[in-house]
């Protein structure tokens, strides 16, 4: 069977975009066979395309050489089919085309297919790997067509708002040099230079604070960033942001800016009206309330500190953990006690040991009287004392940790969405909020160091400059994140502008000044040259298409994405390159794989 050409015949219409208001008349669609369902008398195929699917009908009508076609057309065969639209007899109310099909008239078959190594569908049984081997047909489902189809959208209104209000979209270089950012580089070697390399950017920071320096006052670029760590479900080794940086603004102005961008963007793709301002919360009220710095606001189960309540208390886990300087923590799982069973409860705690808890105290009021392993030590005022503080009540239960703080808030703020998922307590809905006055400095137990918890050129609170030396702790940055839903969509700040204060900075990091001119020394020598003050931040466009498409993995939200080995499962990148080539860059791979 040979292939048909396409002739003069022209696509007149994508598939699903025909309706009953086309009955009568004569089409061309083109696309891939869903299927093919062959009755006997009557053939019909669901013919699909990025648009859905139309049903092509074949019958006693059919010329009998287009009928022979059509029997000997497969799954995924790519077709073209001119014919007349008509009500369909039996109406199929699953597809927006239910209500009609077309009476084919002449049948090309333009492309054959093999059967495909899994089936191509929405609710298609294949696993992960199998799919992402042959992306470029698990790409072929309506699901991910979709999804890369609103994230055109995403993009092209994120450049009509940033346009809109006066940013210029300007390139920044992709082979850089490399500059420590908290992520390690990939790094690319020179040819010319041997034992050179460049970095591909973990973002474009440094640069986009130049082109204020060069006075573009606005700017903004949907910008491939790579990095060099450990991928999870919203992190991949390449990914865009939208980069945005402004000159003379004050945080307030970048977030009417950035708020102005959210509004839009839920409004015109999902028809959800965020409300304006976004709510705001201090970092540390965050660890204290939700345990993250990326809280998931959409239900309540606070933190409850309950130090106070037993530090005198007669159960020494409890009393030790306070006296130490340590803390007790708390949340109440209202409701909890039916499906929190000792089994379930036991699953709960391997998770807070496997995050470094040492146990995880409980009290599961599920009866008449609370079971709890630790009320034998308690007066029965000092057990009343922690069911008031947590508001635990029948049907409820407790968990409590105690520990050093950091480590107590953590574990429990991950409990808390784990308890949350399993209670299926969470709603469908978006809850974003500003994550504001992050610390500066993040105490590096490792290496004893203070590091920049976002990065040495966001600019500190005026009023904690006199502690940059003396008190890192009391530090805090002119830096913000915007997060909905526990992810972080967005992190930025006002950036550091006075050369003096940024050679401070550099020397509270532990950055000798030799070191901070060789990294930094070309944005540092700008500042000199008369430097705006300005600010910006980066939002994850790939994180807003995984919320937008309701998906649970960037990978959903990429073209081609990378697995968690940093591999593409498809072209089998990365891969080993020829000896001569090593050659030219003067490399010898000391230790293969
Ligand atoms: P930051 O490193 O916080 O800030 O990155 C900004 C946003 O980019 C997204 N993001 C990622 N998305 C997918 N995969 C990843 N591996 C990944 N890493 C980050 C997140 C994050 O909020 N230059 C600063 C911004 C600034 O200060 O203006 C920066 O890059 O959504
Ligand atoms: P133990 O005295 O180690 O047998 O612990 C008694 C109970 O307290 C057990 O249920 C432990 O899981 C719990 N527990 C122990 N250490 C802690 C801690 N640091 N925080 C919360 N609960 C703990």
């Amino acid at each position: 069977m040979a292939l048909d050409r396409m002739d003069s015949l022209k696509r007149t219409h994508y598939c699903a975009n025909l309706s009953t208001e086309d009955i009568g008349k004569e089409v061309v669609v083109c696309g891939w066979t869903q299927r093919q369902r062959d009755l006997g008398g009557l053939i019909f195929i669901d013919l699909r395309d990025r648009t859905g699917i139309i049903q092509l009908a074949f019958d006693d009508n059919t010329d009998k050489e287009i009928f022979e076609k059509a029997f000997t057309v497969r799954s995924e065969f790519v077709l073209m089919a001119q014919g007349k639209v008509r009500r369909r007899s039996s109406v199929n109310k699953d597809i927006p085309t239910g209500e009609i099909e077309i009476e084919v008239t002449t049948l090309k078959i333009l492309g054959k297919a093999e059967t495909p190594p899994f089936d191509i569908s929405d609710d298609t049984k294949a696993n992960e790997e199998l799919r992402l081997k042959y992306r470029y047909l698990d790409l072929r489902r309506s699901k991910l067509q979709k999804n890369i189809m609103t994230r055109h959208r995403i993009a092209k209104l994120t450049r009509d708002y940033f346009d809109e209000n006066g940013f210029l979209e300007i390139e920044t270089p992709t082979l850089i040099k490399s500059t420590p950012e908290g992520a390690r580089d990939y790094l690319v070697p020179s040819r010319i230079h041997h034992g050179s390399f460049y970095a591909l950017p973990q973002s474009p920071q440094l640069y986009k604070q130049l082109l204020m320096l060069s006075g573009f006052d606005r700017y903004v670029q949907l910008a491939r960033c790579y990095r060099d760590e450990d991928l999870r479900a919203d992190r991949q080794p390449e990914f865009t942001q939208i980069d945005v940086e402004m000159s003379f603004v004050t945080m307030e102005d970048i977030f009417e800016v950035a708020e102005g961008y959210m509004k839009r963007l839920f409004g015109e793709i999902l028809g959800v009206e965020l409300t304006l301002p976004l709510k705001r919360l201090k970092f540390n009220d965050a660890m204290e309330q939700y345990g993250s710095d990326k809280p998931d606001i959409r239900f309540d189960m606070n933190l409850i500190d309950l130090s106070d309540t037993v530090k005198d208390c007669g159960f020494s886990v409890f009393a030790d953990t306070v006296k130490n300087g340590g803390t007790v923590r708390a949340i109440c799982a209202k409701g909890g006690a039916s499906v929190y069973t000792r089994k379930e409860i036991d699953k709960l705690t391997e998770e807070a040991k496997g995050m470094g808890a040492k146990g995880l105290a409980f009290i599961r009021y599920a009866e008449e009287t609370p079971t709890c392993a630790f009320s034998k030590f308690l007066s029965e005022d000092e057990f009343k004392a922690i069911l008031d503080k947590t508001g635990c009540v029948q049907g409820d239960v407790v968990f409590i940790i105690a520990d050093k703080k950091r480590l107590a808030l953590s574990v429990l703020g991950n409990l808390r969405l784990t308890v949350a998922k399993r209670l299926d307590i969470i709603p469908n809905t978006f809850a974003p909020l500003w994550i504001t006055e992050f610390p500066f400095f993040e105490y590096n137990e490792d290496t004893g160091n203070w590091d920049a918890m976002h990065h040495p050129f966001t600019s500190p609170l005026d009023e904690c400059i006199p502690y940059l030396e003396s008190e890192p702790d009391k530090v805090y940055a002119k830096a913000y994140d915007l997060v909905m839903n526990g992810i972080e969509l967005s992190s930025g700040s006002i950036r550091i502008t006075d050369p003096e204060l940024q050679t401070q900075m550099f020397k509270a990091l532990g950055l000798s000044e030799e070191e901070a001119h060789e990294k930094f020394g070309f944005l540092t020598d700008a500042f000199r040259f008369g430097a705006p003050p300005h600010g910006g931040l980066a939002i994850g466009l790939d994180r807003i298409c995984m919320l937008l498409t309701d998906s649970d993995s960037l990978r959903d939200v990429v073209a081609f994405p990378k697995v968690s080995n940093s591999s593409e499962l498809m072209s089998g990148a990365p891969a080993a390159v020829d000896e001569t080539q090593l050659r030219d860059l003067a490399i010898s791979v000391i230790n293969k794989e």
